[in-house]
């Protein structure tokens, strides 16, 4: 099984380099620069050169004020581009996996979202992923795409995000004593290790297709994501709960946007809860 990863300096782009290398397969992986999806030409050279079995997107744009203020970039890498990916790997006979988000959700429901709930994002950002879902199985109906929430990863995180919650945290404690985390928005932090492992799993499927939700099993506040980074790593900061009513920097978060990996289940992959997730990811990042 010969994969191209495309991303491979990202969160779950360095976790999945990882997780396919002991997969016996080839692994053709690409940072950025070496390969971005909005170059098409560049894009189907590669694909057709390499005509891997598998190709795994984990490119986005997804900081979500620039999103806002930058809604034609927004849609040509989380939407637009996919179109070109997608009706590629059909032509070329290759897998396309690639990942979305749980804000294509507006949060209403007040419980764990399934595969079969229908979206409503309330912002570009989930406005664009939504889009990137539809224009996917549009042109390729064998995709495979992976809706995932609250990632973090790496030893520096996501560059476009400037690290990730858990680093920010970590980085805030070595000179606050105190933090303002909010207590409204309830998610499925997701270790992008464990993202990686169970995204290989499924692709080893070889029937799957269509949307799965995969993020660590259970469900908290960001808040109550704080309160165990700071037990389990003996932090003394002080983390102050807050209510921002899902708008932060004017824009608007679903309330409640954790997702329930049901069809991934229903299929034997499990992933491990958010607090093992965390645990795992607290001595990955502390060991060095
Ligand atoms: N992070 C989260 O909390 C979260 C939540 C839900 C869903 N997701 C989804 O999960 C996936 C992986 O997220 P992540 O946290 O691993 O993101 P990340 O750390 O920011 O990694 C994304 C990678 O894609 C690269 N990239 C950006 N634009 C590209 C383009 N046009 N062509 C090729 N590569 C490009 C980035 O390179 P540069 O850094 O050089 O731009 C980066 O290496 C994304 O689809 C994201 O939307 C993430």
């Amino acid at each position: 099984m010969n994969t191209v990863l495309i991303g491979k300096r990202g969160q779950l782009g360095t976790e999945l380099e990882r997780a396919l290398s002991g997969k016996g397969g080839k692994v053709y992986a690409f940072d950025h620069q070496e390969l971005d999806i909005t170059d098409y030409q560049h894009t189907n050279d590669v694909l057709t050169r390499i005509r891997p079995d598998i190709v795994i997107n984990t490119s986005a744009y997804h900081v979500l004020s620039e999103c806002e203020t930058h809604p034609e970039q927004a849609f040509l890498v989380n939407a637009i581009a996919l179109k070109n990916l997608a009706v590629t790997c059909r032509d070329n006979k290759i897998k396309l996996v690639t990942y979305s988000t749980d804000y294509v959700f507006d949060g209403a429901k007040g419980k764990p979202y399934t595969e079969y709930d229908c979206p409503n994002p309330l912002q570009l950002y989930g406005l664009s992923k939504l889009a990137g879902e539809f224009i996917c199985f549009n042109y390729n109906p064998d995709s495979i795409v992976i809706r995932t929430c609250g990632v973090y990863g790496g030893q520096k995180g996501s560059r476009q995000k400037g690290g990730n919650f858990v680093l920010t945290i970590l980085e805030e404690s070595r000179h606050k004593t105190t933090i303002d985390v909010s207590t409204e928005q309830i998610v499925s932090p997701t270790h992008a290790g464990d993202l990686a492992q169970c995204t290989v799993a499924l692709v080893e499927q070889y029937s799957a297709r269509g949307i799965y939700h995969l993020v660590n099993e259970g469900y908290c506040s960001w808040y109550e994501f704080a309160k165990e980074l700071i037990t389990l790593n003996k932090l003394s900061i002080r983390i102050r709960p807050i209510d921002r009513k899902g708008v932060f920097s004017g824009i608007k978060r679903p309330l409640f946007s954790a997702l329930t990996n049901t069809r991934a289940k229903s299929e034997g992959i499990i992933m491990p809860s958010w607090q093992d997730g965390l645990k795992r990811y607290l001595w990955y990042i502390t060991k060095k």
